[in-house]
């Protein structure tokens, strides 16, 4: 039988099948989405990410170490992402603004980033017109858009969560209340912006949780349905998988430090650091994840006729009962990605297609054994109130290791724009280095009324298991 390249490049395959020349130098990545075999392609990838925070900024770095890749716009990013990619103000949920510039830019891969385009069909509109996509449908991005759809999943395919149950009426849930074990712990049904989940210690304090949401409508329609869950104890562990419905591919663990102050105290926020990989999450737990957790879940939304196409985040607690999904997010971590990204040698552009092409299987995805740590420098007063427009500097090394996430560019200067500033990482052959080094680098990022925690990846140093 005649071998020939089952991709774009028409040379004949290294070995039997498919695996052809044009995948080993990533010339095509073996999944170039416009190529017929036999015709040779000149080699531009224009790429599309949406979104503007530190993720993002995380996200393009990686794509951009593909050789092939030519030019990347980001929609909106922001004033530090302008240094690695042409940003345009175009708002992350403006669908229509999106797709038209997609099409007018001839875009060849676009990624769709933050939850609430994925939410909103984005990825579904942008196929519309043909541009693929790194992201999930909407009909599979609920996942995250709903904790009812979420929990009522886990229950329907027996992946372990916290016991809950689901109000729609107000004066049910607070009847309820009256004896639900405490503490307890109250989830607006829809997106909140990370701030939709209320640990209460008390029984007033898991009443006012449910008024506030259903009565007074803190976090709007996403207040309408509340979830009541059991309170879960242990570590958390943060888990990013690559998945194109069939397999899966689970990146690096990680852990987040969601609080605002040292000693994990304070308000939660968006989180204020990270480390991968996270020392709780051992091969024992990762094989039990794989079986119990991730597996179910792609099998789960696949039954329901919602497959995941995309970036799947388990976020997930070790309890003394075993790993329990905690929630799920369906886009990256922020900032998870950016500690996990820089440990990975495989190239993301061809990972992210092989998701959107079904041909994960046939993908390698490897990552480094060393150790990252993100420290994330924020305007003092994050996540209440703080003032903006102070003037960032950098050093040209931290420059190099930071991922800009609140910030914009005014008259060539870079000003603070948001509660979370920048995000710092250094990777590392030991965990104990990669934090010294986080720290070190993250001093040269300056601004007034600049805070960082102090203690990012103490805890992780204390389990030991690195
Ligand atoms: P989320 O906004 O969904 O990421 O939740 C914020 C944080 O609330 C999580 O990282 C956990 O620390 C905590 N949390 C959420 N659900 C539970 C639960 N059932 N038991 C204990 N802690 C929880
Ligand atoms: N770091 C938590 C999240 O991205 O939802």
């Amino acid at each position: 039988m005649p071998h020939q390249c089952a991709h774009w490049c028409g040379n004949p395959p290294v070995k039997q099948k498919l695996l052809c020349i044009c995948s080993l130098i990533r010339r095509c990545g073996g999944t170039f989405p416009q190529g017929k075999a036999g015709e040779r392609k000149v080699d531009i990838m224009k790429l599309m990410v949406v979104g503007g925070g530190g993720r993002e900024h995380a996200i393009i770095r990686c794509l951009k170490k593909n050789p092939e890749v030519t030019e990347i716009f980001a929609l909106p990013g922001n004033g530090g992402i302008a240094a690695d990619a042409a940003c345009v103000p175009i708002g992350a949920t403006d669908i229509d603004g999106i797709v038209k510039f997609a099409v007018e830019n001839k875009i060849d891969y676009a990624v769709v980033a933050p939850d609430d385009p994925l939410v909103l069909g984005c990825v579904d509109a942008l196929e519309k017109v043909g541009v693929p996509c790194f992201g999930p449908r909407a009909n599979a991005a609920i996942i995250e858009g709903s904790k009812v759809f979420s929990k009522n999943l886990m229950k329907k395919y027996h992946i372990p969560t916290a016991g809950y149950a689901v109000f729609d009426d107000m004066e049910a849930a607070l009847r309820y209340l009256d004896t639900a074990p405490i503490p307890t712990v109250i989830k607006a049904d829809g997106l909140a912006l990370g701030k939709g989940v209320i640990i209460a210690q008390t029984r007033d304090e898991a009443k006012a949780a449910v008024r506030d949401m259903m009565e007074n409508h803190v976090f709007g329609k996403s207040g309408d349905h509340v979830v009541i869950e059991e309170f879960l104890t242990g570590p958390e562990v943060s888990v990013l998988a690559f998945t194109d419905g069939k397999v899966v591919r689970p990146m690096v663990s990680s852990m987040d430090h969601k609080r605002a102050g040292d000693g994990d105290t304070g308000l939660n926020t968006g989180g204020m650091g990270t480390v991968a990989p996270n020392p709780y999450y051992t091969p024992a737990i990762a094989e039990r994840c794989m079986e119990e957790i991730f597996l179910p879940t792609v099998a789960a939304m696949n039954s329901e006729e919602r497959t995941f196409q995309g970036c799947l985040y388990f976020g997930l607690m070790l309890t003394p009962d075993g790993p329990k999904v905690i929630e799920y997010n369906c886009r990256f971590g922020d900032p998870e990605t950016q500690v996990v990204l820089p440990l990975l040698e495989s190239d993301l552009l061809t990972v992210m297609q092989a998701t959107t092409n079904g041909t994960l299987a046939d993908t390698e995805v490897r990552f480094s054994d060393k150790y990252a740590c993100c420290v994330i420098t924020a305007s003092a007063g994050y996540p209440v109130s703080y003032k903006k427009g102070y003037e960032i500097t950098m050093t040209p090394e931290a420059a190099a290791h930071t991922y800009v996430a609140g910030a914009k560019l005014e008259n060539g200067k870079l000003l603070t724009s948001g509660g979370r500033v920048t995000g710092t990482t250094a990777v590392a052959g030991s965990l104990a280095d990669a934090i010294r080094e986080a720290y070190r680098l993250a001093s040269g990022v300056q601004f007034e009324n600049a805070y960082r925690r102090s203690d990012i990846g103490q805890r992780a140093l204390q389990a030991g298991n690195h």
